[in-house]
């Protein structure tokens, strides 16, 4: 009799679990990446962006000119400079540095798109590259791949970090997945609140790590910035990024008031549900 409630005990439990569970996203480890395209300042600053970015983003994407620029930019050089210098005692949550490079969905050559990766790891070291203006076309698996593979090759990253994010905006093929080698991780959406509302991934998708995919969300106002996030957890995308900064570039600051909406981002993708 005992064994038999117990039993029945055991199985409610376990109902309650599963309601419990079902209510959540799934669980995964999640990281903010942000386009960080403001030019550098303090870290130490509350009022500067970058202060924001050194207290929550885990990769950074620097972008100085529209691309690398045609020399060194001092301001960034000290900026990367004192970040890396803090990343082994973990005084930022910056743990990879990236550069911009556009890749006009694959008009560009190879040629040109190397010479501005040479320009990254020469000028700043970076811990990889964010190609942006990625085709969604089959037929550019190769040209993506050249530069996947070129990246790995060439890195000068302290840490020997070689990341590579392709930017298709959208949804993409699987056939990108299945190049070798193959990116380590894509956009699959870019848009505002309400383009987000429709969003879903493909159902390929959740056959591969959450870390592959990357949801990027603009001009969400502070009411909706915890629903954002846990809808990109939904989405399992395991690299988010949500601002309310807005058109024509929204990422030329970093999400703000810092206290209110960016540590609300932060707590919310640091949490499951
Ligand atoms: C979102 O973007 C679309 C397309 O650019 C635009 O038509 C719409 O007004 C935008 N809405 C918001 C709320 O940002
Ligand atoms: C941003 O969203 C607000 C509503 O929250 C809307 O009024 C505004 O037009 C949007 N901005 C753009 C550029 O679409």
């Amino acid at each position: 009799m005992a064994m038999a409630w117990m039993m029945i005990h055991l199985a409610l439990g376990l109902v309650l679990i599963h309601t419990a569970a079902a209510a959540c996203p799934p669980a995964f480890t999640q990281y903010i990446t942000a386009p960080s395209y403001v030019n550098p300042c303090s870290i130490d600053n509350s009022a500067c962006a970058w202060y924001s970015f050194s207290n929550g983003a885990d990769t950074v994407i620097v972008n100085p000119a529209s691309g690398p620029g045609t020399a060194v930019d001092s301001n960034y050089a000290s900026l990367v400079n004192t970040i890396r210098a803090r990343e082994p005692s973990g005084a930022t949550f910056i743990t990879s540095i990236l550069g911009y490079v556009a890749t006009t969905y694959g008009a560009k050559s190879l040629t040109a798109a190397k010479a501005e990766i040479d320009k990254y790891n020469t000028f700043y070291k970076v811990d990889g590259i964010f190609f942006d203006e990625v085709s969604t076309d089959c037929a550019k698996t190769s040209y993506y791949a050249t530069l996947v593979q070129y990246v790995q090759s060439h890195t000068k990253s302290p840490s020997g970090q070689d990341y590579t994010i392709l930017n298709w905006g959208t949804n993409g093929p699987e056939c990108f997945l299945k190049t070798t080698p193959s990116a380590d991780n894509f956009v699959t959406f870019e848009g505002n609140y309400s383009q987000y509302q429709s969003y879903a991934p493909l159902s390929y998708m959740t056959s591969y790590a959450p870390a592959r995919w990357y949801n990027i969300v603009y001009n969400v106002t502070q009411a909706n910035v915890v629903s954002t996030v846990l809808k990109s957890k939904y989405n399992r995308a395991g690299w988010v990024y949500v601002t309310n900064d807005d058109s024509p570039n929204p990422f030329d600051t970093a999400p703000k008031p810092y206290t209110t909406y960016w540590q609300a981002e932060v707590n919310k993708v640091a949490r499951t549900c």
